[in-house]
């Protein structure tokens, strides 16, 4: 008899395919915050993605991470090539007023096309870092590769981790109340699994022990 007369669906990771894996993990691990990731090659044109294997890891160095899957023939994506290098991205915030622009620009357009000009959003020049930042995102948080670490095999799915050093961030007062982030002007988005976000969430706080 199941515990509280529930049944769970167990899927063992080590005997089933890769491709199935997939689908279990990004329903699973939710919320996931989404990085939409600017970047330069070595002659300035720029990239930008989104990616919500996404977090911060640490605040004393501040770092964060984000996680660049090899495409399905193995290759390494272009954000990966351009922090390759220059060691250097800008990490703008994923927000409902360009949910629309953050999607289109998982696209995947061949190395050297600029997603800003394709999806129309506007680079803003970064004070530390030469990647630009988007100029419609509430926050942009500038990087410097701190470092990466490589998962996997190097076939398709396989990742490198990305760890970067948060040099510094922007933040738009117009989202700002009191000089904290009002989630309800920010309204961040969320990744969810299969083709699924999450919007407009509700805010609650809870006093810590
Ligand atoms: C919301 C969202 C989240 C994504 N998260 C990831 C991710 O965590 N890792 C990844 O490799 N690709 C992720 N992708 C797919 C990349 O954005 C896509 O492969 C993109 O074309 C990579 O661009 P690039 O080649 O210019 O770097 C995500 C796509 C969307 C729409």
């Amino acid at each position: 008899m199941p515990l509280n007369g529930v049944n769970f669906h167990s899927h063992d990771f080590t005997k089933i395919p890769a491709r199935q894996v997939y689908p279990w993990l990004v329903a699973a691990i939710v919320p996931r915050p989404i990085a939409f990731v600017s970047t330069v090659d070595e002659n300035g044109v720029t990239n930008l993605a989104p990616f919500s294997f996404f977090n911060g890891v640490s605040s004393n160095p501040p770092c964060l991470v984000f996680s660049v899957a090899r495409k399905p023939d193995g290759k390494k994506k272009d954000t990966l090539l351009n922090i390759e290098k220059t060691g250097e991205f800008v990490v703008n915030s994923s927000q409902e007023s360009i949910a629309d622009q953050v999607n289109d620009a998982s696209e995947n357009y061949p190395y050297g096309v600029s997603e800003f000009e394709k999806i129309g959003l506007t680079p803003r020049v970064s004070e530390w870092v030469r990647p630009p930042g988007v100029l419609e995102s509430s926050i942009r948080m500038e990087c410097r590769l701190e470092k990466w670490v490589e998962i996997g095999d190097g076939s398709a799915g396989s990742s490198t981790l990305v760890i970067g050093r948060v040099l510094g961030i922007h933040v738009a007062d117009n989202i700002l109340l009191n000089g904290e982030i009002d989630y309800s002007l920010l309204k961040p988005v969320a990744r969810l699994g299969g083709k699924k976000w999450l919007r407009g969430g509700e805010v609650f706080s809870l006093d810590r022990p």
